[in-house]
Parts: C-alpha cells; structure tokens; sequence
C-alpha cells in the first residue's frame, strides 16, 4: 500500500501531552491509557474551561501551556437521529473545534497530533469492508453528511499541513465505540448504550417483552474504548502517514446477536422483539483494518466480556451519567 509508514517513534514521557475532549468516551479512555503508560504531563480542559469553538481561547491556552503532543478527541458527537435534526451544528461546531485548534497547534509548534474522525467519513455505497482508499470516492450518507464532511475537512487539514510544513500529524478512524464513560442518553446516545440502557430500564421496570427497531439483522463492528485508546497510542508511536488509518476489530455482528448479548449482561429474562416496519439503516458497516493489524497491533477486548464490564460500569455510574 502507498505511503504507508509504520516506523517507531516513542513519545517522550514526559513531554506535556493536550487531549482535547478528555472527559469524553475516548478522550477519557486515553487519558487513562497515557496514565497507565507512564506519561507524567496531560493536560486536559473541559469545554466549559475552554470552549474550541473560541478561537481567541484557544490560541491563548496553546501559547500558555505549549504542549509538545496534541490529541483531538473533542468534537459533536451524536447517534443518528441528532445528526439528520441539528445537522448545521454536527457541521459548523466540527468545524470550528478541528480548525481552531489545528491552527494554534500549528502556530505554537505542536510536533506531532491525532486527529478523530470516524467511519462515516466513507461513501454508502462503498465496499465492505471499508478500505482507507475509499475516501471521497462516492456519495455520503445523507443522515449523517455534515458530519462526515467536517470530518474530512479535518483529515486533509491533517494531510495540509504535513505537506506544507512538514508535521508529523496523522489521523484515525475509529469503527463505533462503547465502554466506560460512553453516552447513555436516550436522544442521543449511539446504538449499543442505548440498548445497554433500554434492557437495564426494562429489568427495573420489570418488563416482560423488549421491541427493538428493524429486523436486528444488521451487521456492526464494535470496538471497546480501551483497545481504541492502546491504538491511538499505537499510531502515535508507529506511524507516520497522511492517510488516515482505520481502527477497529475487523469482525462484525448482528444487531440481534448484540441484543441478546446486551439482555443476558443486565439480567433480562424476558422476549426480544423487532418491529420489522421500523428502518433497519445501512445492512452492514465493517472496517478494513489490515493496514493497522499488519502493523502489528489488535483488539484484546471481546464483545461480551466489554459489554458486561460496560453494564457493571453503567449502574455504578446510574445517576451521574450524562442526559
Ligand atoms: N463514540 C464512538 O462510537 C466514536 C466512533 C468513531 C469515532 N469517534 C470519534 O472520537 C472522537 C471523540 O468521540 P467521543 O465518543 O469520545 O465523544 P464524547 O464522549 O461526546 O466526547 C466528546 C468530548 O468533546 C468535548 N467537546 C465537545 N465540544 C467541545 C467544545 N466546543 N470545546 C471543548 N470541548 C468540547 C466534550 O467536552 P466536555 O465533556 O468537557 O463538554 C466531550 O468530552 C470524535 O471525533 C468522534 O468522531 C467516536
């Protein structure tokens, strides 16, 4: 494969390392990750303490703190009903996060940065599964295009500004996520906490048959934010190329097989139901992730053991998790 660069470049440990949106399901994730490897100076700011869409804010805190390393996990983040309804915030919120804060990072010499994008950024009607190549050859998916665009927006900044000046800046592509700290909210929370939390409320509640939406047949690919977190790390460290470079498990499952699995985690006895009217969405999305398990890295978390760890993590965090 083209410019493909897998090369060890360790991170100084002790070299002020800038997540941005370390409160985050992934942001969290590598904050932890960088902890647990040694690194002795993360910083982090929530957005109330600094909001990226402030440009002004931003070049100020990157001229203050001068962080050496910089990842961006921050950005608006929702399912699939958010992004068809507030598609201009999805688009103008990115937008202004990635650049505002590409930019400082570029003026205040940031050596090398991650940046997030996910795996919407590719055509629907691409081939599974999705190789990094197939950006920008075909049309988005309508419910979630402004989003994705933004993204892509951030993945040639990226590609920009190693070609202008020559940065060590690289991106990656995460496949759907979930573990501790993810969003549970009903409105706009993705599809495996939002049935980790339906199938919780239905044992509470005492409810004897669940209706999910669509047949559940479906195909996904889930990747605990944990092994996510260790990729990240991994790409930081290894690679140095302007493509972006996906990240996920390289398998995928049914929406009914996650049902079920989600059920016998929280507990639930009762039937599982699908409401066949209901639209089942895209019939399957799965990266191709040779590229990075070449390199040498792979998830080490299975599904049922992540989501039964997700579960333990939810009802302990019942009633501070985020609306
Ligand atoms: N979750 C997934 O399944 C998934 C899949 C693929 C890719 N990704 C990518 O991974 C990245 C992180 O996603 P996530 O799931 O960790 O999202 P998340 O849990 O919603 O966290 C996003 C973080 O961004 C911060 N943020 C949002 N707007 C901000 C602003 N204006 N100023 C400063 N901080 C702001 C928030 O900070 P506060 O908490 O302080 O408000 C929040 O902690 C995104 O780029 C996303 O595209 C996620």
């Amino acid at each position: 494969m083209e410019n493909v660069e897998f090369t060890a470049r360790p991170l100084e440990r002790d070299a002020k390392i800038y997540v941005a949106g370390h409160r985050g399901l992934v942001g969290s994730a590598i904050w932890r990750k960088l902890e647990a490897e040694g690194f002795t100076n993360i910083v982090g700011r929530t957005s109330a303490e600094l909001d990226l869409k402030d440009r002004v804010a931003v070049f100020e805190f990157f001229a203050r703190e001068k962080p050496r390393y910089v990842v961006l996990a921050a950005a608006k983040v929702g399912g699939i009903l958010a992004n068809n309804t507030y598609p201009v915030d999805f688009l103008s919120e990115n937008l202004q996060i990635q650049l505002n804060t590409m930019d400082a990072a570029l003026e205040h010499g940031v050596e090398r940065l991650l940046f997030l994008g996910s795996s919407c950024i590719y055509p629907k009607l691409a081939p599974q599964p999705l190789k990094e190549e197939y950006l920008l050859t075909g049309h988005l998916e309508p419910t979630n295009d402004a989003y994705a665009i933004a993204k892509i927006a951030g993945i040639l900044q990226v590609q920009a500004v190693r070609r202008q000046y020559g940065k060590a800046w690289i991106s990656a592509m995460p496949t759907n996520l979930y573990g501790p700290g993810d969003n549970f909210s009903p409105t706009g929370s993705h599809v495996l906490p939002a049935l980790i939390r339906r199938y919780d409320e239905a044992v509470q509640d005492g409810v004897d048959t669940v209706v999910n939406w669509g047949t559940g047949s479906p195909l996904r690919e889930f990747l605990h934010v944990n092994d996510m977190a260790s990729a990240c790390l991994f790409l930081l460290e290894n690679y140095d190329g302007p493509e972006q470079v996906n990240v996920g498990v390289g398998t995928d499952v049914s929406i009914r097989e996650v049902a079920e699995i989600v059920a016998a985690a929280v507990g639930y006895t009762g039937a599982i139901e699908w409401d066949a009217s209901k639209p089942d969405g895209t019939p399957r999305k799965l990266m191709d992730v040779s590229r990075l398990t070449e390199a040498g890295w792979k998830a080490q978390i299975g599904l049922r053991e992540g989501i039964e760890e997700t579960v333990a993590w939810f009802r302990a965090h019942r009633d501070s998790f985020r609306a």
